[in-house]
């Protein structure tokens, strides 16, 4: 019976069906279904990868943290390919490694525990899926009776087939620290024709009985290997590999034989047109393998680097590549093979076939440019290792050339030997890696270098680069692993202290390309707490995060929670994504001469610099605005890819001439349709700076200013979101209050102006006539407006005030007729300053010359020259009081002019 049913069973039950029915069983027994984590740890700075399905819910064993329920199960996308937990070396050359795979888990917290899990694993395996009991062994850690009992009650199991272990191998433990605990492991016997014995038998090395099943009776908390203290309730964590149970249930040994890998074998197999299960069985073993954990890491934001998450990522793809190579794939295989991930697996994971395009596009690039140093790093390797016999060892030196020269990371080398019993010399390696470290040193010192970055020099190769890690997520744990204080690097800090804290990683953005770096806090669950002010990026390889100690205190080595200022960092994605579409707009507006001088991207405003020989029209600013919002409205996701700068800008990309860019660049694309018409994108720059996911979060865009900084490059500042809305508010509201002072509505507010404009020009027009109406003798605000006798002389003298100046030739004129001989002198005083007109009747210009009064007058008014004709001449003084005096130094000098 049992028999039949597992034979139906493995003809119908796909991989993605299992899933489903693991988790159907435990929702439908009152387990809360999670999603899978994405696969980079974020409460977790010693993890690189999540390693198995009770990472994401470390903080909930441990009791910091608190979720809406107490048991959970989850199928969890895992990477096994360094730290701890690698599976990377034999992946390929067994049945059941992998670096990508799933794992299905029930949680307790604090819940149920050892009678409930076991029961639940029982009636799961034999009653749900009909799995026979005769074909399943349980192990138990050596001294927990508990268990060894438990399984005898619930599952019949007889005595032999309960095996006690005393091995770390029924103890389980995430990594060196974190919740652990004794565990019991489930095995399936896939029958007397294949070797092996069971757990703890002398023939347990052999392939017969499998771990199906680990279930972890969480207990304790450890710290560096050592237990240091009790979770505050027993707690459930168990894993099943979903490849493994797969295999058991479609009736194969070999995970490979399982319907997810058989097609994605079948693919790469008929893509190369080779046979699979032949001499290059590994090969495509290795590529299905490598294909999956390098298109979920992608999915989940790494991308090839050379360091960190990034270069683990590389290694697997590169290793990959080779296999790809050695089966005689003429052209990049890899992401000709993504569509049929997708099929096989896109269903549960949608993530997968969101970032299909990226996954392919990146696998795409670095095969191809792999692909170009791979035949001749081989070669290198075939001449190094010519009549090498079997057991020999590669120096360790030619592996690190092969590393430097042609991209071969160090496993690689290793896996191509492998095949020839070869090995490498590892130490000749590192000694080679720390040779050229060295010279890099002394090249950088030799370069004039500040001395004051000598600190981030040593800092950064003794403890190596930060790794950004907040391009996906705005917290995370790190490491601490330097502090810095008064320029000095010290152990410790604590409250009061101002210092730099260097960690392993950070979501903390430090300071580059124009974009402010990120503040934030940093804390430890034992009471540490500081302000992050500002983050910044020493010799472009450290994150330098500039914190205040409010309480507590650190040493180098602990582990801290790190945290940015979520709000602040949006408004700054806000304002460089901005920043990206108003260059786009400019470029489209003005001319394709327009490029970038410079630009800083804060959080409450941004500016951009770029070359234009003139002041923009109003009519510009306005299109340019207009556009950057059509832009945001549009709200197309903004897209990052990973590309060469030489692909980037061929792809369209606006460098900057003169820039250094690295080996791989970030190009962002965003927005609809090319400013010049011919790319897909609106925009597309190469930047390393965080963006907005999609352009209608920057929510609206305003310029406020528009000015010069140099000849020929000009300045925009502008605003976004909330603080482009606070202005706009803000000038409404002036204009409101214009209105009100005008008395009138703020749509009537230009004519009312234009109106008051002209109101004004009149009555200056009226006030100016009525002025010199006056002083022709029409009122008595004039002085002395009547003749006078000055020695043998007569004389006009008049001192107006507020007489615009233009009008004193002829108040002189008409004086002259009324003189018929004599002299007039008139002044007109304005805003403190006096214009002074001196007319002499033709008569009298012989002796008395209407230029030498001027002078004396204007000389009176503290001023200089004056000038005209003898008969007529005019000047003026700043002098406006001095006036009167002005005019009785022109009569002094009429007292001595002898009568004609
Ligand atoms: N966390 C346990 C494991 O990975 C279940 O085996």
């Amino acid at each position: 019976m049992r028999r039949s049913a597992l034979a139906y069973i493995a003809a119908m039950t796909s991989t993605n069906d299992i899933r489903r029915s693991f988790l159907d069983y435990f929702g439908a027994n009152g387990h809360t279904i999670v999603p899978s984590a994405p696969l980079v740890p974020h409460n977790d700075p010693t993890l690189m990868f999540v390693n198995a399905g009770m990472v994401p819910f470390k903080n909930v064993f441990t009791g910091l943290e608190t979720r809406p329920y107490k048991t959970a199960t989850s199928s969890q996308k895992s990477v096994r390919a360094g730290g701890k937990h690698n599976d990377l070396d034999n992946v390929g050359y067994t049945a059941r490694h992998h670096t990508f795979f799933e794992m299905l888990g029930n949680f307790s917290f604090g819940d149920y525990f050892k009678e409930q899990a076991i029961t639940h694993a029982w009636t799961l395996l034999t009653k749900e899926w009909g799995l026979p009991p005769e074909k399943l062994t349980a192990t138990v850690y050596h001294t927990d009776d508990e268990a060894f009992d438990l399984w005898k009650k619930i599952a019949g199991l007889p005595e032999e087939r309960i095996i006690r272990i005393p091995t770390k191998d029924n103890f389980w433990a995430m990594g060196d620290s974190g919740p652990c605990g004794p565990c019991s492991e489930i095995f399936y016997d896939h029958g007397d024709h294949i070797w092996g014995g069971p757990p703890g038998s002398s023939e347990e090395d052999g392939d017969r009985f499998v771990e199906i099943w680990n279930l972890v009776f969480m207990q304790y908390e450890q710290e560096a290997n050592e237990i240091v203290s009790e979770l505050p309730r027993p707690s459930i964590d168990t894993g099943m590999g979903l490849e493994r149970i797969a295999a058991v249930l479609q009736g194969v040994h070999d995970n490979y034989d399982t319907d997810t890998f058989k097609a994605l074998i079948a693919e790469s197999g008929a893509l190369t047109r080779t046979a699979t299960d032949g001499e290059y069985k590994a090969s495509h073993r290795v590529i299905a393998d490598h294909l999956r954990s390098t298109s979920f890491l992608i999915a989940d934001g790494v991308l090839p680097a050379n360091e960190g998450r990034g270069y683990v990522l590389r290694r697997i793809m590169r290793r990959a590549m080779r296999h790809a190579h050695i089966i005689g794939a003429k052209e990049p295989l890899m992401y000709r093979l993504v569509s049929s991930l997708v099929s096989e697996m896109g269903g549960a994971y949608p993530e997968l076939v969101r970032a299909q395009p990226l996954i392919e596009e990146t696998l795409l690039r670095e095969e191809t440019r792999f692909r170009k140093t791979l035949e001749n790093g081989l070669k290198l390797l075939d001449e190094a290792t010519v009549g090498m016999a079997e057991g020999g060892t590669l120096p360790g030196e030619t592996a690190f050339r092969l590393y430097d020269t042609y991209g071969f990371p160090y496993d690689l080398t290793e896996d191509a030997l492998r095949g020839r019993g070869l090995s490498v010399d590892r130490a000749g390696f590192d000694s080679a890696m720390a040779e050229q470290k060295a010279a890099a040193r002394a090249a950088w010192k030799g370069s004039g270098e500040k001395a004051s970055d000598e600190i981030w020099f040593d800092i950064a190769e003794e403890v190596g680069n930060t790794e950004f890690i907040g391009y996906a997520s705005t917290r995370g744990e790190g490491e601490v692993r330097a502090i810095v204080k008064d320029g000095a690097r010290v152990d410790s800090a604590s409250a009061g202290d101002e210092v730099v804290i260097i960690t392993n990683q950070t979501p903390f953005y430090g300071e580059s390309g124009g974009q402010m770096g990120d503040a934030g806090t940093i804390t430890t669950q034992a009471g540490f707490a500081a302000t992050v002010e500002d983050t910044s990026k020493p010799l472009g390889r450290l994150h330098a995060h500039k914190a205040k100690v409010e309480s507590g205190s650190i040493k180098v080595g602990d582990t801290v929670s790190l945290a940015i200022d979520v709000d602040r960092r949006d408004r700054i994605r806000a304002n460089h994504s901005a920043t990206h579409l108003l260059h786009a707009a400019l470029r489209k507006e003005l001319g394709a001469h327009v490029t970038q001088k410079g630009s800083l991207v804060a959080p409450d405003r941004l500016r951009f610099d770029f070359s234009h020989p003139e002041a923009l029209t109003h009519k510009q600013i306005a299109a340019v605005e207009a556009d950057v919002n059509g832009q945001i409205r549009y709200n197309e996701a903004v897209n990052t890819r990973l590309m060469t700068p030489d692909d980037a800008i061929a792809a369209g990309a606006m460098a900057l001439f003169g820039e250094k860019y690295g080996d791989e660049v970030r190009v962002l694309s965003m927005g609809r349709g090319g400013p010049l018409g011919e790319e897909l994108h609106y925009s597309v720059e190469l930047c390393g700076g965080t963006h907005v996911n999609a352009t209608g979060d920057i929510a609206l865009f305003k310029i406020i200013s528009e000015s010069a900084v140099s000849s020929g490059v000009r300045r925009i500042e502008a605003l976004t979101g909330e603080a482009a809305r606070l202005w706009l508010t803000e000038r409404d509201d002036k204009l409101r209050q214009t209105a009100a002072a005008l008395k009138t509505t703020p749509e009537d507010v230009p004519a009312r102006i234009a109106a008051l404009v002209e109101q004004s020009r009149r009555l200056e027009r009226e006030l100016a006539e009525a002025k010199k109406a006056l002083a022709l003798g029409g009122g008595g605000a004039a002085k002395a407006a009547g003749p006078e006798q000055v020695g043998s002389v007569s004389f006009i003298g008049q001192v107006i005030e507020g007489l615009d100046p233009k009008e004193l030739r002829g108040i002189v004129d008409q004086n002259k007729a009324t003189l018929g001989s004599g002299v007039s002198a008139v002044l007109a005083v304005v805003e403190g300053r006096a214009s002074i007109a001196v007319g002499v009747t033709d008569d009298l210009t012989g002796t008395i010359s209407a230029v030498d009064l001027v002078r004396a007058g204007v000389e009176a008014l503290g001023g200089k020259g004056g000038g005209g004709r003898p008969d007529m001449a005019q000047g003026g003084g700043p002098d406006g009081d001095k006036a009167q005096a002005a005019l009785d130094t022109v009569k002094a000098a009429l007292v001595s002019v002898p009568a004609a």
